[in-house]
């Protein structure tokens, strides 16, 4: 089994760049299969999630390569519409590809995606919408059957919750409506902005994304194109929370610090100096790190509910108590009982969590459940004193980009061990 070693207590020092968003770049392969063309996607990221992703499409029919961080995908040759069962537990997400399967074919069949580490992830909002549109959605055995029938049509849609997975669904079975599609209620996380720039590439008529008003006008002629994928905010965060509980000083390139206002408010106000101007966000923490105040995940532009790990691993380590409240999954601090192991003083009270800070964090033998309670393990054991064994690396990989090259360049002690 994997693990990364840790040897925890060295200051961080110099700049790391972004790599391309991985909940950018998900959504994007998906649509890749409405156009029947080539889609060159620059900025893309080396992630097992995305590895799973191709193996999708290339069940399905098309080919696909990869030179560096360009990958091509020619949907052309896509021959079906089902997405057997081994690949959709490869990756939950993959009920994205719902849509777009629909859309291009008129009919789709996934084995419904399991929960996941964070909880049930309930799709009843991806499947009102498609059935909205008039697709017909059967549940045989596990398995969705979804069937267009005459065809779908544009509609006006109300998510009743402002889910990122069920707009960017509804956005790309509506590029296969007939008509007009309003999306109300969208979410509007910087992902979904992007999804629309490659859209547009397309050829596709998408507007309002990044807004909670998202309108699709179906049934455009889709051609080749060429797109380059927004960097990871939330990878952004980590590295900044990195910075944060090792101490020192990180510059983070390739990333607009608007989007991560939230984060980079919390970071401030536990005592770090932050400067964001353009495309990068500096960092240094030279005291002791102070408790903030209470921090409620929300759907964007609120505070990054992929975010609340790693941050909440960087304050385990300081004076003063700080409050967490995770409004959007159900099960996310499985995090808090690993950083108990490493010294961390933190109860969790259903979707509440409280951290005490104490005065040091000391290294141990501790296990990652899910991708960013992973990234939360390499955060904490980068400032806590002696040695880390992290394992359950599967769960970090889907999400960083050989995380350990870029954490090793800052001047930090990972290693990658068998
Ligand atoms: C996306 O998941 C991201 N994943 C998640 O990132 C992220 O945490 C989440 O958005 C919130 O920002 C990708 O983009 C691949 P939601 P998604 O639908 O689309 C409920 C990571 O670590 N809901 O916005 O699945 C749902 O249970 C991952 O990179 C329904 O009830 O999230 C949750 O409580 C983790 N019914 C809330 O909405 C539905 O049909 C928000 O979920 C859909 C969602």
């Amino acid at each position: 089994m994997s693990a990364f070693l840790v040897e925890g207590g060295r200051r961080l020092s110099g700049a790391v760049a972004v790599h391309g968003a991985k909940n950018s770049v998900l959504p994007i392969l998906a649509a890749t299969l409405l156009s029947g063309g080539r889609s060159v996607i620059h900025n893309c990221p080396r992630l097992s999630d995305v590895d799973a992703s191709l193996a999708i499409l290339e069940h399905l029919g098309c080919r696909t390569s990869r030179e560096g961080d360009t990958v091509t995908v020619d949907s052309g040759p896509m021959d079906r519409y089902d997405v057997p069962d081994a690949l959709m537990r490869e990756m939950r997400s993959s009920v994205i590809f719902l849509g777009a399967i629909l859309a291009r074919t008129g009919q789709a069949s996934l084995s419904r995606p399991g929960g996941c580490e964070l909880g049930p992830r309930p799709i009843d909002l991806h499947l009102a919408a498609l059935r909205a549109m008039g697709a017909r959605v059967e549940e045989r055995g596990g398995d969705l059957l979804c069937g267009a029938g005459a065809g779908l049509t544009g509609c006006t849609i109300t998510l009743a919750i402002a889910s990122v997975g069920a707009t960017e669904n509804a956005m790309l079975a509506a590029c296969g409506c007939g008509g007009t599609t309003t999306i109300l209620n969208a979410a509007r996380e910087p992902e979904i902005l992007d999804l629309q720039r490659f859209l547009r590439a397309m050829g596709a008529r998408v507007e309002g994304a990044g807004t909670s008003t998202v309108v699709v006008e179906g049934r455009r002629p889709l051609h080749d194109c060429e797109h380059r994928v927004m960097a990871d905010r939330i990878v952004a965060a980590t590295y900044l929370a990195a910075g944060a509980a090792a101490g020192g000083e990180v510059l983070v390139t390739g990333i607009d610090g608007r989007q991560l206002s939230t984060v980079t408010a919390v970071l401030r106000e536990a005592g770090c100096r932050l400067h964001s101007e353009g495309d990068f966000i500096s960092l240094r923490r030279d005291g002791v790190l102070r408790g903030v105040r209470p921090i409620r995940t929300a759907p964007y532009p609120g505070f990054p509910t992929d975010a609340q790990p790693p941050v909440m691993a960087a304050l385990c380590a300081g004076e003063g108590t700080t409050v967490l409240v995770e409004t959007i999954f159900e099960n996310r601090f499985r995090h808090a009982s690993e950083l108990a192991r490493m010294g961390a003083d933190i109860r969790v009270e259903g979707r509440v969590a409280v951290v005490c800070g104490v005065p040091r964090l000391h290294g141990a033998p501790v296990e990652a459940a899910d991708l960013r309670g992973g990234a939360a393990l390499l955060v904490a054991a980068l400032g806590a004193e002696g040695e880390s064994r992290i394992t359950g690396l599967r769960h970090i990989d889907r999400g960083y980009d050989r995380v350990e090259e870029a954490l090793t360049a800052l001047g930090a002690s990972v290693d990658r061990v068998e």
